[in-house]
């Protein structure tokens, strides 16, 4: 069997060098644990950046997966296979939308949800021909491609790929009055948001920027299109992070834990008016719909309600962020705790030297947790949903013996 460094040295020899991954190489994964080659058990803090919100290898999910693998994969949109409708019929219910659109990763989910508003924005509201604008936030990801870097304010997303995609807005997040200001031209179709910035670090707006937004989007005809990939499917302690504030965006965005982490679904769903602009050739994907993304999908989104997944967020993420911030009154390491749910981050006192996190989140691994930086002086923490109160005390208590080690 190879060893931990053996593995990581094939992957630097073989593999593009785009990720700087923590030192530690997976083999097994049940529940909210993980398991390394040289079989130490650890927590999950990240939960493959909430894709993992039902826990890995969900039996439910996993046995979707299996059956519909032996019966049916992929028909590709050509034909029509007999997951699809069931499967669409379920999740706009539960959603309460018309239509859904499905798709394969959540960078596939923004780059549809903005074709769409597009489309509206031309067939709808009659913006001229190529001059409907799409307004984004400082701080926004939602992922790699050409067209989610062309809205990145993240130089190291951005540098060295442009010339980048026209037709965007970038304005300040959590600020009405720029939005109330870009919203004036006649030409924007959408406002595209993260309810919560998971990337830039677990940004939580202040509690009225999101029904403001919304209300300053209806009052200008413009399409609010929510990016719940990493805030959707319970994380915050709802099933949406838009729940929290009782408004529906015209178009949702879903991605990651809409297959338990099995592997890419996304989705956006919208009104008829909206998502019948887009006619028959003028959009979609091979893998899109595929009757087996379409049964773990159904899987995964039942173990959530069944689970009461959301309720579990919620109540455990009162208590971590309680415990910690008990801890961080007397801490000099940590300046806060903030998130929403179980969608955390603490902020490391060190004046964005990344050194300081990564080494707390190394010491945190060789303790049992896996967490991750994010730009640089973040901790995230977002274990699987369905981590239990014992599982949650032992994982605070890993987490402020390391960082008393550091203070
Ligand atoms: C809010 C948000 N949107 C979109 C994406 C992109 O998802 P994917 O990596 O599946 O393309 C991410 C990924 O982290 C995300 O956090």
């Amino acid at each position: 069997m190879l060893s931990s460094e053996e593995i990581i040295k094939t992957e630097l020899l073989y593999g593009a060098h785009n990720y700087h991954p923590l030192p530690v190489v997976l083999k097994r994964g049940e529940g909210v644990f993980l398991w390394d080659v040289e079989g130490k058990k650890y927590y999950d803090f990240l939960s493959a950046y909430s894709a993992v919100n039902q826990g890995h290898c969900h039996p439910k999910i996993i046995s979707a997966l299996i059956n519909q693998s032996k019966e049916l994969t992929l028909t590709s949109r050509a034909f029509h296979n007999n997951i699809l409708g069931e499967y669409e019929k379920f999740i706009t219910s539960l959603f309460g939308y018309d239509k859904v659109l499905p798709m394969n990763t959540g960078v596939e989910g923004g780059e549809t949800a903005i074709k769409l508003a597009r489309k509206w924005g031309y067939e709808i509201k009659k913006i001229p021909k190529n001059n409907a604008k799409i307004i984004f936030v400082e701080g926004n990801f939602w992922g790699r491609t050409l067209a989610a870097i062309s809205s990145s304010t993240d130089p190291s997303s951005t540098n060295g790929f442009g010339p980048f995609m026209p037709g965007y807005e970038i304005i300040p997040y959590n600020d009405l009055k720029s939005l109330e200001n870009a919203l004036k031209d006649p030409n924007v179709a959408g406002f595209m948001v993260e309810p919560i910035q998971g990337e830039a670090g677990v940004v939580v707006p202040d509690e009225n920027y999101l029904p403001e937004a919304f209300k300053l989007c209806k009052k200008n005809n413009v399409l609010f299109i929510a990016d719940e990939v990493q805030t959707g499917i319970g994380r915050t302690g709802k099933m949406l992070c838009c729940d929290h504030f009782g408004i529906k965006p015209d178009i949702l965005i879903l991605g990651k834990a809409l297959s338990g982490g099995v592997f890419p679904v996304s989705a956006i769903l919208s009104s008829n008016e909206i998502m019948l602009t887009i006619k028959p050739g003028e959009h979609g994907s091979t893998f899109g719909g595929n009757p087996l993304a379409c049964q773990v999908a159904i899987a995964a989104l039942n173990v959530v309600k069944e689970e009461e997944l959301s309720d579990n967020a919620k109540i455990l993420g009162i208590i971590f962020r309680e415990k910690l911030n008990k801890y961080i009154n007397e801490s000099k390491i940590v300046k806060s705790v903030r998130g929403k749910g179980l969608l955390n981050a603490i902020i490391i006192n060190d004046n964005n030297d990344s050194n300081i996190a990564w080494s707390i989140c190394l010491k945190m691994a060789s303790n049992g947790l896996l967490a991750k930086p994010t730009h640089g002086n973040i901790i995230r923490f977002a274990p699987p949903l369905i981590i239990n109160k014992d599982q949650l005390d032992d994982c605070i208590n890993i987490i402020i013996s390391v960082l008393k080690e550091f203070e």
